[in-house]
C-alpha cells in the first residue's frame, strides 16, 4: 500500500466519520474500504435505540461494497477520532469472509498503524467441511 493510498483511504475514512450516528454511545467511527479494481466504499456507525441493532462502521462498509458487486477485499482503514480503533471480532469475522489477506488500517489523529486481518483474526473459521 503506497502512501497516496494510505492518506486517500484515511481520508475518506475520516469523512464518512462525520455522519456517524451515535447518540448513545457519542462514539462515532468512519470506515474506507478499497476493493479490487481500486473502488472505494464507505461506512460509519449507526446506532439504535435497541442497542443490538447497531452497526459498525466496518460492516456498514463491507455492505456498501457487496451490494455494488464487490466481493474481494484489499484494505479497510478505520477512523475513531484522536485514538486508534481496531476492528471488533464480528467485524473481522465479516471482513475476512471477503478479504482474508486483506489489510487493517487504524487511523489515530496523526498516525495510521497498519495490521493484517490475519494478525487481527488468526485461525479464523471459514465455513463448514463436507464429511466433518
Ligand atoms: N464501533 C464501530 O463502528 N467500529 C469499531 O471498530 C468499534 C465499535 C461502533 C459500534 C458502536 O456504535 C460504537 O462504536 C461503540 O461501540
Amino acid at each position: 500500500m503506497d502512501q497516496k493510498m494510505t492518506d486517500m483511504l484515511a481520508a475518506r475514512a475520516r469523512q464518512a466519520r462525520a455522519n456517524a450516528y451515535a447518540p448513545y454511545s457519542h462514539f462515532q467511527v468512519g470506515a474506507a474500504l478499497l476493493c479490487d479494481g481500486g473502488e472505494i466504499f464507505t461506512g460509519c456507525n449507526m446506532e439504535n435505540a435497541s442497542f443490538g441493532a447497531t452497526i459498525c462502521a466496518e460492516r456498514a462498509a463491507a455492505a456498501a461494497a457487496v451490494c455494488a458487486g464487490k466481493r474481494r477485499f484489499e484494505a479497510i482503514c478505520i477512523a475513531a477520532g484522536d485514538e486508534t480503533v481496531v476492528p471488533c471480532g464480528l467485524c473481522r469475522q465479516v471482513l475476512c469472509e471477503f478479504g482474508p489477506d486483506m489489510l487493517v488500517l487504524c487511523c489515530s489523529k496523526d498516525a495510521v498503524k497498519a495490521y493484517t486481518l490475519r494478525e487481527l483474526l488468526p485461525d479464523a473459521f471459514s465455513g463448514f467441511t463436507p464429511g466433518m
